[in-house]
């Protein structure tokens, strides 16, 4: 199945790839959150080749009506990963693919057409960019470590929300190398994969943002929870912080001053 994932998955990224370099129509789902006509393409596409080739799974995706789809044997996607930077020409960008079976992660796929990164896992079998395993560093400490966050798109309409964020970025920043903010949350989990980050955090995510990089970080060796440090749950828990394991219960701490 991976195989012809991948397949599917690069033919859809030259849609995303056109997307990137043309002019494009803006919508606005709300204050901040935006669609394009390409995040609606690459989705149908995707959709279109998932249900002919892939019949035993249902699809959860962004940009579809999912309300009558139970998760379980479920591909979701995230057709865009990163919309605001498409839309600017940031090169932060990418299609994130999970295949979950029996609710739990199967095979997952985050893909940047603009910098040809390919990111793939299966359960059991490790996590590889464009075919190298992928290993999270070995920092151990939290004042050396690079940590990456996102903003809600509620920071715009919910003062408890902004709050948070800004709370937490006071009480991180001191103790940590820095802090970035690169837009696209399945990018985000990846870079902790490959060992650029040592850990992040974000609230408010939805299951397509993270679907697939949660299997790629933990095959990369890392740790994914809540922040109370429980399992993760993609469809209810509102922070998601994932690490390279070793900085995670000091994060974690941290994160609930
Ligand atoms: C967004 C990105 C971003 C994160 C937002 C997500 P989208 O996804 O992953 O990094 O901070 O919370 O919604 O809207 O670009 O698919
Ligand atoms: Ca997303
Ligand atoms: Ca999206």
């Amino acid at each position: 199945m991976k195989k012809e994932l991948i397949k599917i998955i690069k033919k859809a990224g030259k849609i995303l790839k056109k997307g990137y370099y043309s002019n494009k129509d803006v919508t606005f789902k709300a204050k901040k959150d935006l669609v394009t006509k390409y995040d609606v393409a690459v989705e149908n596409y995707l959709k279109a080749k998932f249900t002919k080739k892939f019949k035993e799974f249902n699809i959860i995706a962004e940009e579809s009506d999912n309300a009558n789809i139970e998760f379980n044997d479920s591909i979701i996607i995230d057709p865009i990963d990163g919309t605001t930077n498409f839309v600017n020409g940031v090169p932060h960008t990418a299609i994130s693919v999970g295949v979950y079976k029996d609710k739990k992660p199967y095979l997952a796929i985050v893909y940047n057409p603009i910098l040809d990164e390919l990111y793939e896992a299966k359960i059991g079998k490790g996590a590889f960019l464009n075919g190298k395993q992928l290993k999270v560093s070995d920092e151990t400490e939290l004042q050396k470590a690079l940590l990456a966050t996102g903003f809600p798109y509620t920071s715009g309409s919910n003062e408890d929300d902004l709050n948070d964020v800004v709370k937490k970025i006071k009480d991180i920043l001191p103790l940590c190398q820095d802090l970035r903010r690169l837009g696209s949350a399945s990018i985000d989990l990846c870079l902790v994969a490959r060992g650029t980050f040592e850990g992040y955090y974000e609230m408010n995510l939805k299951p397509w943002d993270v679907s697939a990089g949660v299997l790629i970080l933990s095959e990369a060796g890392g740790k994914i929870t809540n922040i109370n440090g429980d399992e993760y749950n993609l469809f209810e828990d509102k922070y998601i912080v994932a690490t390279n394991g070793k900085i995670h219960d000091e994060l974690i701490k941290n994160l609930n001053l």
